[in-house]
């Protein structure tokens, strides 16, 4: 997954020359996934339409500070930014806002965020050279702003020296890079913004709906040793967890998928840990659970593992070889009678009496929904891309899902489990 798949970035244009090649910044941003709103000042609109920006990212562009038909306020434009970026920054902006003036929709708005902040300074040489403006970014870097430095060569003003915009592949760049360093998502604070006298100006949509969650997803059979050539495993690929752990990654959680034995890639801008039998599984599940909301037991955990595990490959003799199994511990259970106010998410896979058992299971592990599907049916079960399922919730409903692509119901389970995150919060 791309660094910027599903950030919130926010672009202050102001009226530069250069504002134009910010129209690349901005194409590049949304096609890498990032969700990109712009703001402008008054004075960019001179050098591009809202109306371009606004299509490219297909959102809507702010430009003024008590416009009749505002879009989104400033505390809220300061609330959905992941990262702000100012380009180009003119040495006019730079005084503003090295000097705390909020005298328009973007100052304003850098004052209100919490965001990191990405400078790129664009002028003629000496206007950038000019100590003032010199000063004013020192001020700017001292206060935290990352300031992307100008490239030289051709100015619009007609002579060659520093002061350009650098390219929009190398401001995207250094912004993927960001991201691909901070990977924790950051809090959301407020989605409402009050107009005053009762009217609502606006209301953003938190675009991220698990920010500020950490989800652990298992996936994949654990794998039991029996001598060092031999294992007992069983059929399941991980694909359901695998398309959980992305989903919910997708969705904004800082995910953790511990994964046993599977044929699917690794996921990317999660993190990622390879286990082997159900000891190994739950001593890593067990590191993390502390600071965990939620955990989600895709995984096929073996029941059983070979008493004394043969230290050499075990040679043919007898006709018959008998392997003594002890019980593996329950991971689900255990993590259910210390489950505090973490969502915990079961799978029963039955081949009879489905709803009958993944009850019984969603009671004794104590689970919030336990998803359950019968692996007897065609379309469902291990191998297979496809799964149907049946959810049932602790308060003793039960949803029967049609078939469908174990994506979609990857996505179906991970909203189920906003909605308990919202009603246990709310
Ligand atoms: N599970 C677990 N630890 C185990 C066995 C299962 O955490 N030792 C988890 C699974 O990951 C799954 C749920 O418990 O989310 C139910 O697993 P399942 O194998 O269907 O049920 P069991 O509890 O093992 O019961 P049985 O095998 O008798 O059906």
């Amino acid at each position: 997954m791309n660094p910027l798949e599903g950030r919130n970035i926010l672009i202050g244009v102001t009226g530069g020359i250069a504002a134009y090649k910010v129209v690349e910044v901005a194409s590049r941003l949304k096609k890498s996934g990032a969700n990109v709103r712009v703001i402008m000042t008054k004075n960019a609109t001179e050098f591009v339409s809202p109306r371009t920006f606004q299509e490219i990212t297909g959102n809507p562009v702010s430009v003024e500070m008590f416009a009749e038909k505002i879009h989104v306020a400033h505390i809220a434009l300061a609330d959905f930014a992941d990262l702000l970026l100012i380009a180009p920054a003119t040495a006019n902006f730079l005084a503003k806002a090295a000097h705390g003036i909020a005298d328009d929709l973007l100052t304003t708005t850098i004052l209100a965020t919490t965001a990191p902040i990405f400078v790129c300074p664009s002028m003629n040489t000496n206007m950038l050279e000019n100590r003032v403006t010199q000063e004013n970014l020192k001020i700017l870097k001292n206060l935290g702003m990352k300031i992307i430095d100008s490239a030289s060569g051709n100015l619009a003003c007609g002579t060659i020296g520093k002061g350009r915009l650098p390219e929009p592949e190398d401001i995207c760049a250094e912004i993927e890079k960001f991201f691909a360093e901070n990977f924790v998502p950051r809090e959301k604070n407020s989605v409402e913004i009050s107009a005053g006298f009762g009217e609502v100006l606006t209301i953003v949509e938190n675009p991220l709906p698990l920010a500020g969650k950490r989800i652990i997803v298992t996936a994949g059979g654990t794998i039991e040793p029996i001598d060092p050539v031999r294992y007992i495993c069983n059929r399941s690929s991980g694909k359901m967890g695998y398309e959980i752990a992305k989903v919910a990654r997708k969705h904004g959680a800082e995910v953790l998928l511990i994964s046993g034995n599977s044929t699917e890639l690794q996921p990317e801008n999660l993190h990622f840990q390879k286990v082997e039998s159900a000891e190994e599984m739950r001593r890593a599940i067990l590191a993390e659970y502390e600071s965990t909301n939620a955990v989600i037991m895709a995984a096929a955990v073996s029941d059983y593992r070979v008493k004394n595990v043969a230290a050499q490959k075990i040679k043919k003799s007898d006709e018959n070889l008998t392997l003594e199994l002890v019980k593996n511990p329950d991971i689900l259970k255990e993590l259910g009678q210390n489950k505090g106010k973490r969502i915990l998410v079961g799978f029963a896979a039955e081949t009879e009496n489905l709803i009958e058992y993944a009850n019984k299971k969603l009671e004794e592990k104590n689970l919030d929904m336990i998803v359950a599907n019968n692996v007897t049916v065609e379309g469902a079960g291990f191998g297979t891309s496809t799964n149907i399922a049946s959810l049932i919730h602790r308060d003793g409903k039960i949803e029967n899902l049609p078939k469908m692509s174990k994506s979609e119901l990857a996505e179906q389970i991970v909203r189920r489990l906003e909605e308990k995150f919202l009603l246990k919060e709310g």
